[in-house]
């Protein structure tokens, strides 16, 4: 296929969604609308398999919460069982257990993010998005991707989970090292990184012997009264850094673009600047940056009238359902004034809702709020480097410019 073949002209049947090339300038919107209008429920063959990509937003809600014929674990979350890493490992994780397991180490984290417990870190993060602002302001230029959206969720994780400042560097290294496995068609196994990875978290693990970090709460966490051993710790902090920190990173960087593109809404917030907890909600929907998860079928089940035999693959597009105009008004427009936008960028709902949510929305809000209120007059200053990637959208790169606002008083 050609980068960005024409959607409009394109014949459904012959779509693969995993070619990355659909993806190569952000996510494939007209595609995903005619999907939703003509074939919402649709088969993806593929050689060796192929797997059914559903579109539609009350479809996905749907599959989520009957996590009882849509299964996690059985076949992992991503199309091959064993990108990234293998099955066998991930298995380990929240993300791919099952009711009733899911449910009792669910419940460990659970404590860590509740609204309570995120509210008390506002003061940080605003801390940490100030220092990350400090570090180009007087430049009067940056790349937003890699200076002001990687660090911060980051610097906010590693502080989370009571890590050393001066390790950050390495944390960085090993997330990218896991991006650019996940960029393939068929992306690798990143089974290395996570290997050096556990060393090194293992070791802090080992450090740390008291305090109120996550670690901490791990190591006095009990599931059926007994005490998680350090693999399980280990997996939970694997899955923070992978589930809590692109995903954040991709959200402020793509968001950021939004407002770029949208000077208006930019200037609205500016004006108003009282309007960002809903502009975050708006950024959410629009970016959606998490494309698709996946569930595997236990027993032949239907979706919207058409079949699905036991053992198949569903593949669940959050991005698609974030702009189904059965849910939204004008679903391709930004719109940082819309009221509570129900999207599915934290997944479809039900028992893996994002545990993470709130932490993101605090993070973001509290970016958006000092970037703007911070850096006048921020504009383009050179070309984006787009994440081509059919699982998540991103931003490598994003030159900007800007002058530091004039303190008042
Ligand atoms: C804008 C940022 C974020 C986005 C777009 C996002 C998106 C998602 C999505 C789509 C899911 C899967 C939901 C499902 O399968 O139904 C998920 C699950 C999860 N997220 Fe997030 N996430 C974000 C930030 C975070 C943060 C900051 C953390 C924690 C530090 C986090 C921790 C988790 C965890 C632990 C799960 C697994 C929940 C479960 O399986 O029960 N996420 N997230």
């Amino acid at each position: 296929m050609s980068a960005v073949q024409r959607s409009d002209q394109v014949e459904l049947a012959t779509v693969n969604l995993m070619d990355v090339g659909w993806f190569a300038e952000g996510p494939p919107h007209d595609l995903f609308a005619r999907m939703r209008a003509e074939a919402p429920v649709r088969w993806n063959p593929l050689a060796g398999g192929g797997f059914w990509s559903l579109t539609r937003h009350a479809d996905i809600s749907a599959v989520s919460r009957d996590t009882d014929t849509f299964s996690s674990c059985r076949g992992g979350i991503f199309l091959h069982p064993d990108q990234v890493v293998p099955l066998e490992m991930t298995r380990n994780l929240l993300l791919y257990k099952d009711p009733p397991e899911h449910t009792k180490y669910r419940l460990i984290l659970q404590k860590a993010f509740t609204p309570h417990s995120v509210a008390k870190l506002e003061d940080a993060v605003r801390v940490r998005v100030t220092k990350t602002i400090d570090a180009v302001i007087e430049a009067g230029a940056c790349d937003f991707a890699h200076d002001i959206a990687v660090p911060v969720p980051l610097g906010v994780l590693a502080e989370l989970m009571g890590l050393p400042e001066a390790d950050i560097a390495r944390l960085y290294a090993w997330t990218e090292a896991i991006e650019e496995a996940q960029r393939a068609p068929e992306p690798a196994a990143a089974t290395d990184v996570f290997a050096e990875m556990g060393i090194y978290l293992n070791e802090q693990i080992q450090v740390q012997t008291g305090g109120e970090s996550l670690v901490m709460s791990l190591r006095r966490a009990e599931v059926d009264g007994e005490q998680l051993d350090e693999t399980e710790i280990l997996l939970f902090f694997g899955l923070l850094v992978f589930a809590g920190n692109d995903t954040t990173r991709n959200t402020a960087a793509t968001g950021m673009l939004a407002l770029l593109e949208h000077p208006d809404q930019l200037g609205a917030l500016r004006a108003r600047p009282e309007l960002i907890p809903g502009a975050v909600e708006e950024i959410l929907r629009f970016t959606s940056v998490v494309n698709y998860f996946a569930r595997t079928a236990t027993k032949d089940t239907e979706i919207s009238d058409q079949s699905i035999p036991a053992g198949d693959k569903v593949i669940l597009w959050y991005t698609s359902a974030s702009r189904d105009e059965a849910v939204f008004d004008e679903p391709q427009r930004f719109d940082v004034s819309r009221t509570r936008p129900d999207h599915k960028a934290f997944g479809g709902g039900g028992r893996h809702f994002c545990l993470g949510a709130g932490l993101a929305r605090l993070e973001l809000r509290v970016l958006f709020e000092e970037v703007i209120r911070r850096l006048e007059g921020i504009e383009r200053a050179g070309p984006i480097e787009r994440l081509v990637s059919s699982w998540a959208h991103g931003l490598v790169s994003m030159p900007v410019r800007f002058a530091p606002a004039r303190r008042e008083g």
